[in-house]
């Protein structure tokens, strides 16, 4: 019953900026008392250090900051490689999505078969040669399945870290034309917001948990763009008609009563663009629920 804390002040994975204050925004909502509530023996890592020195490495127009992006995640790789190590859940905070290439690579090292439930509104499947803005939060699941710059599909010494068939999206309503033929490419299963509509969440995630249950463990990525822009308005690119605030927590209640997920963090929460930190503070309300809150 141990958490690992680690906040990611990272922001370079995208282009506006005010995403690097997520990690103090969820920690001023107060994560660390609900998860002690709860029961949980929390230690706060602190934050990763991000580099803000101008590489002398040219930039490349479709893979912007590769160098400190790369820099971060192998840092954090090392931190969450570490934390499990240690018995501990590593709770990673963000920071923009790219983020997930170090958590993954950390996490992916314990596992053979690691599932990734990617909560989201986006694919974040993009490559070098398919993004359209050159945005490194915008390819973090496909460097993961081992497409991409190989500075960052090779971080930490696993290659690739995860199999297509061992993923689930869940709320995708923004593909861009590459994503959805790397998604038929590799068959990934994804709920968009049609098929969430028509289920319901409830039996999305009875299925994820079914379609997942030959891993040895899950890592849950949550964007809180993958929720309704009304219920969280504090992200970069808010996209509407999203999951709803209800459906969120369900979601995560059905998640905690399963005892599959294995590690989690939660990402893209921009306090700049937010009201009064409501984003941050429906970032932790995810966060207990996942960890076993109930209302009775
Ligand atoms: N698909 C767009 C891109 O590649 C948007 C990605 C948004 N990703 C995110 N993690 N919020 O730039
Ligand atoms: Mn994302
Ligand atoms: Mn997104
Ligand atoms: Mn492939």
């Amino acid at each position: 019953k141990n958490i690992s804390l680690i906040g990611v002040p990272m922001d370079l994975g995208q282009t506006r900026r005010g995403v690097d204050m997520g990690p103090s925004a969820i920690r001023y909502a107060d994560v660390t008392k609900e998860l002690m509530q709860l029961g949980y023996t929390v230690e706060d890592l602190g934050d990763i250090e991000i580099s803000r020195f101008e590489p002398s490495l040219e930039q490349e127009e479709n893979l912007k900051n590769l160098v400190q992006v790369t820099d971060a995640c192998s840092l954090l790789a090392t931190k969450v490689d570490a934390a499990i190590q240690d018995n501990s859940f590593p709770l990673v905070l963000g920071g923009d999505h790219s983020i997930a290439i170090g958590t993954i690579a950390g996490v992916a090292k314990h596992y053979e078969n690691l599932g990734v439930i990617w909560f989201d509104a986006h694919g974040d499947l993009n490559t070098p040669e398919t993004t359209p803005s050159g945005n490194i939060h915008g390819m973090s699941l496909a460097i993961n399945l081992g497409h991409g710059h190989p500075l960052l599909t090779k971080i930490h010494h696993k290659y690739p870290k995860i199999k297509p068939e061992h993923v689930v999206i869940i709320g995708a309503r923004s593909l861009d034309e590459g994503e959805r033929v790397f998604i038929k490419e590799h068959g990934i299963k994804v709920y968009t917001m049609h098929e969430i509509d028509r289920l319901g969440m409830s039996r999305v995630i009875d299925e994820t948990m079914a379609y997942l249950k030959h891993t040895d463990g899950v890592h849950l990525s949550l964007d809180l763009d993958g929720l309704e822009p009304h219920d969280a308005p504090g992200v970069g690119t808010p996209v509407p008609g999203g999951i709803t605030y209800r459906e969120g927590h369900l979601a995560m209640e059905m998640l905690a009563a399963s005892r599959m997920v294995t590690s989690a963090e939660f990402v893209e929460v921009n306090p700049i663009l937010d009201e009064r930190n409501r984003t941050a503070v429906v970032a932790v309300g995810l966060i207990a629920s996942l960890f076993g809150q109930k209302i009775l």
